[in-house]
């Protein structure tokens, strides 16, 4: 509702979202050409669809991203994302235009931690440290001490002194994959991705038989019994390395199926099986990521609308944790 509420206030031209596009343009020369005209970058996700990805500047995982960010030097940030992708940009370069194709393009993991509970549930273990996947609200890493992503969260926890707790926020499945892998002292929030949660282990289980020399890889948003099963776990920047570089030819993929784009395009030889979810539906696909389209994407840089936009003191104090997190990255070499 408040990503609606902002896209209203942001938009300024009344009846943008209804804007039509000729069907007859060439979008990809057209978006070629806006980011030159506006010295704009087009950053996407691996979970966008493939035409985006392959007229981005740069493709890749949430940390790739947030890096990328940090160091452009263009005028107009056009975030093929969701929101909080957005919004991080937004903190890192307060004085330049961040832009998303589409305003409601959110995320449930984000959407499971609101900020004011969150502080309730923080004030329960003052001595803790907070850290949260970036996966969160401009809101939430206010009330961070350091932010991670699924590259370097074992960096970001690993510095942490041995004698401090942790508050773990808002993915309980990568925090429980955390809390194994490193044995450190964590209280987990309760928060999931609709799109890592759906996968079934089951028909996992018999893709696994159909298809006995694939190496099943799956991000950490997934559940354990899932992870238990998986022959390689990590980031999608990790899985996609993994399947160009483990000399394996057949894959199943637990993440959503985005990223099977690159994974092909770096492997055109191997195979890859998208790891299926407990219904019938596309629910591998995450559908706010899916929001983003050539059309919106073209409109968004044409009129330079829908902006992100957040208040000073929220930037002030939400960028700290995103600092930490990249000073540790590039301390580990990420
Ligand atoms: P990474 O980009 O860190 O792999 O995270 C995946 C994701 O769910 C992004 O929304
Ligand atoms: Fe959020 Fe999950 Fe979609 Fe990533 S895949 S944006 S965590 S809902």
């Amino acid at each position: 509702m408040q990503v609606l509420k902002q896209a209203e206030e942001n938009l300024g031209k009344k009846g943008f979202l209804d804007l039509e596009v000729d069907p007859t343009l060439d979008l990809v020369k057209e978006i070629n050409e806006l980011k030159k005209e506006k010295n704009a970058i087009l950053l996407a996700h691996y979970y966008q669809e493939s035409e985006i990805q392959d007229i981005a500047d740069y493709v890749g995982d949430s940390l790739g991203l947030a890096q990328q960010a940090a160091s452009t030097q263009a005028d107009i940030i056009v975030f093929a994302g969701v929101h909080f992708m957005a919004e991080t940009a937004k903190m890192l370069n307060p004085s330049k235009k961040v832009l998303l194709p589409d305003l409601k393009a959110g995320c449930s993991l984000a959407d499971s931690c609101p900020a004011p509970i969150f502080k309730k549930f923080k004030d329960k273990y003052p001595e803790h440290i907070v850290i949260s996947y970036i996966n969160c609200t401009a809101a939430l890493k206010t009330l961070t001490d350091i932010c991670c992503t699924s590259t370097n969260a074992k960096n970001i926890i690993d510095s942490v002194p041995l004698d401090k707790s942790i508050i773990f926020a808002p993915d309980k499945n990568l925090g429980a994959y955390l809390q194994k892998t490193t044995g450190r002292d964590m209280v987990l929030w309760n928060g999931s991705c609709m799109v890592h949660e759906i996968f079934s282990k089951e028909k996992i289980v018999k893709l696994q038989l159909k298809h006995p020399n694939a190496k099943m890889i799956a991000h950490p948003e997934c559940e354990e019994h899932l992870l238990e099963i998986a022959d390689h776990v990590g980031s999608t920047s990790s899985l996609l390395k993994y399947t160009r570089e483990s000399g394996f030819d057949e894959f199943i993929v637990a993440t959503e199926s985005g990223i099977i784009h690159q994974m092909e395009k770096s492997s055109p030889q191997k195979k890859f099986y998208p790891a299926p979810p407990n219904n019938t539906c596309a629910c591998n696909e995450c559908p706010h990521m899916k929001l983003n389209t050539m059309e919106k994407l073209y409109l968004c840089m044409k009129y330079e609308l829908p902006e992100v936009t957040l208040e000073k003191s929220i930037i002030d104090k939400g960028r700290v944790c995103i600092d930490r997190m990249l000073d540790i990255s590039k301390k580990a070499g990420l």
